[in-house]
């Protein structure tokens, strides 16, 4: 039977769950990348806004043009800045732009590349639409070497016997492969860096509530049986070594960019 889709419906639970992980990456990301201000920025699976608002304020762009499959992510999204911003949001798939051609400066995805289905396609869209010397760039959660933030949760459900989902194109997170796919794409000055960053939560039950809502996880936990995930959690607050009192969780993403030529 293949596997349920991993839908984003929700984007208030996203802030809650990933929006503010994606804010600690992505103002690590933004200073990487070292894109000049008043640049045209295409962001790709935008979702819920989180990186779209630190990418405004960050980076003064000219324009940004956010994009994502999911109305419920961009319902939320649609609040979050003030008007006059200077973000326009559709509606669309990362495999099929409704932008010109090299038209825009700097294209984006953030934590999004390991969900489309052919990343490569979505590679060739970002190039096709920057201009020539523009930048195309990612980061995504190192999913195959734990750095997922709710890693701790989906190591332990699975020695409990329930495999956690995975995104459909993890394969393409790791920093070979998205360099790899970004050679393969024509671009240039390939890029590579693996960014690792810290979230503090008041306490490991704000922290086990933060991964409740969780796309990939929510189904499992709703699959199992009360004892099922008390015992559950009792083994991740171990693994955590949690006390009564904040707990401090790691994560890492991969980040790739090139230049077009
Ligand atoms: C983990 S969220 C990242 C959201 C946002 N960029 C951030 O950093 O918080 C992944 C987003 O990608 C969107 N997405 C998944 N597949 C997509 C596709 N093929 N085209 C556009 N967006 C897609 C989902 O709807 C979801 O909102």
């Amino acid at each position: 039977m293949p596997a349920t889709p991993i839908r984003f419906d929700d984007g208030a639970a996203y802030e809650l769950m990933m929006g503010r992980w994606s804010v600690l990456v992505g103002e690590r990301f933004l200073d990487w990348l070292d894109v000049p201000d008043g640049a045209r920025w295409l962001d790709i699976g935008c979702g819920n806004g989180a990186f779209t608002e630190l990418l405004v304020n960050r980076c003064r762009p000219a324009d940004v043009q956010a994009f994502d499959t999911s109305a419920e992510q961009l319902a939320y999204a649609r609040t979050r800045l003030p008007a006059g911003a200077p973000v326009t949001w559709t509606e669309a798939d990362a495999m099929r732009l409704p932008v010109a051609d090299a038209a825009s400066d700097a294209a984006v995805m953030a934590l999004v590349l390991f969900f489309v289905p052919e990343p490569a396609v979505g590679v060739a869209e970002m190039c096709r639409a920057v201009r020539s010397g523009g930048v195309v760039a990612a980061y995504h959660w190192d999913v195959l070497g734990d750095g997922f933030p709710l890693a701790p949760i989906a190591t332990e459900m699975l020695k409990l016997g329930v495999p956690p989902r995975m995104a459909p194109s993890s394969a393409a997170s790791t920093l070979e492969a998205s360099a790899a796919l970004w050679q393969a794409a024509g671009l240039q000055q390939v890029r590579t860096c693996a960014i690792t960053v810290q979230r503090t939560f008041d306490s490991f039950e704000d922290y086990w509530r933060s991964g409740e809502p969780s796309n990939t996880l929510r189904p499992m936990f709703e699959d199992m049986s009360a004892e099922e995930r008390e015992m559950l959690k009792a083994n991740v607050r171990r693994r955590l070594q949690a006390g009564d009192g904040p707990l401090t969780v790691s994560a890492r993403a991969n980040a790739v960019c090139g230049i077009k030529p």
